[in-house]
């Protein structure tokens, strides 16, 4: 084959485009604190500490592997309605909430069109972004993380067509109000809500899909039902959109296992959302011995994790402490963010381990 320059053929805009920092998985964690796998408190994807139920995992034992799932998602779309009370015809599943993001970028944003994003926030939109050739507005949140409609509107113009809220916000677990979001719909852009750790807030604007075409609203099974490791997640948006998501979509976006789990989830809801009412508990007691070292302040939060700030240049170092003793927590790459770190919520054993570390080290 001859030598070629393959950046020549790769898109202009991707040869240099900042990737997503994902985590890295609990072996190769493990292995850097040089502890054995079992031993390691992964507290840095808000993952869900009981698991999934324990139906879904039985339902995942017995599913056919050979046979592609169901493109048009109806037994999933219509366990999702009788769950969301939202007509079925509103709903799009995707492979995580992650999928209808890149969806969505597909569905709208073109190269050079503008794509607002509430700083600091959850990475997926400013890389969907930046993958689709949009050009990214970053609006700071304001000094409570609260976003600040007058500074969107202002960074607004006829090339705008997107503007991303998540609530609550991840990592800072403050919820934006409904009149917020009502203010951003009448800018006639396309207003995504993601409302992935809706269980632990019980806050949510579905509703107003019904009357606002120019709504969609996200939501996972990854947090509250703790099925992160198999990809799945859903919009609600009105069937105006829905029809398109559901045409551009790969046709077998969710896989069979993933199918059958989100449906004995949803039978089995009364179980996970009781161990969503032990996150919660567990989040306010964490929230409270938090406050109580000297040199930590934590944020409120309505979601499953905890945002800790720290004194000056001391978050790195309290974070690479915890590493060392096999405990995961989530640091970001922004200077906004360079003083804090965010935890996930775990059993109460976890807090307790990871406390009782922090007082040590802060
Ligand atoms: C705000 C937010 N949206 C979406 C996701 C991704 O969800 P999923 O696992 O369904 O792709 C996450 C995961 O951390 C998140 O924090």
């Amino acid at each position: 084959m001859r030598d070629f320059d393959m950046n020549m053929l790769i898109k202009p805009h991707l040869v240099s485009a900042p990737t997503y920092a994902a985590m890295e998985p609990p072996e190769i964690l493990a292995k850097k604190a040089g502890i054995s796998e079992n031993q390691i408190i992964k507290l840095n994807g808000n993952e869900n500490p009981y698991g999934a139920s324990p139906r879904a995992i039985a339902a995942v034992k017995d599913v056919p592997l050979h046979i592609y799932p169901d493109p048009k998602q109806i037994l999933i779309r219509e366990a999702l309605s009788k769950y969301t009370k939202m007509p079925m015809d509103f709903i799009v599943a995707g492979a995580g909430a992650d999928e209808l993001i890149d969806l969505i970028f597909r569905l709208f944003i073109s190269t050079g069109d503008k794509v607002l994003d509430f700083e600091p926030t959850f990475g997926m939109y400013s890389f969907g972004a930046r993958l689709a050739g949009g050009s990214l507005e970053l609006v700071q949140r304001d000094e409570n993380f609260d976003i600040d409609i007058g500074e969107a509107k202002k960074n607004c113009d006829d090339r705008t067509k997107m503007v991303f809220v998540t609530s609550p916000n991840n990592p800072t677990g403050n919820i934006a109000s409904k009149s917020d979001i009502e203010e951003l719909l009448e800018l006639n852009l396309i207003v995504v809500v993601d409302e992935a750790y809706y269980e632990f807030s019980g806050c949510t604007v579905q509703e107003l899909t019904k009357n606002h075409r120019n709504l969609i609203v996200l939501r996972t099974m990854s947090k509250w039902a703790g099925l992160a490791g198999l990809r799945v997640g859903y919009g609600i948006m009105h069937p105006d959109i829905a029809r398109y998501m559901m045409e551009i979509k790969p046709p077998y976006n969710v896989n069979v296992a993933a199918e059958v789990a989100l449906l004995a989830s949803l039978e089995d809801s009364e179980y996970l959302l009781s161990n969503v009412k032990l996150i919660i508990r567990e989040r306010d007691r964490m929230y409270n011995l938090l406050q109580e070292i000297p040199g930590v302040i934590p944020w409120p939060s309505k979601g499953n994790y905890i945002l800790c700030e720290f004194d000056e240049n001391q978050a790195q170092r309290v974070y690479e402490g915890l590493a060392s003793k096999g405990i995961f927590v989530r640091s970001f790459g922004s200077p906004r963010l360079k003083d804090f770190f965010r935890i996930a919520i775990g059993t109460p054993e976890q807090t307790d381990v990871l406390v009782k570390v922090m007082k040590e080290l802060v």
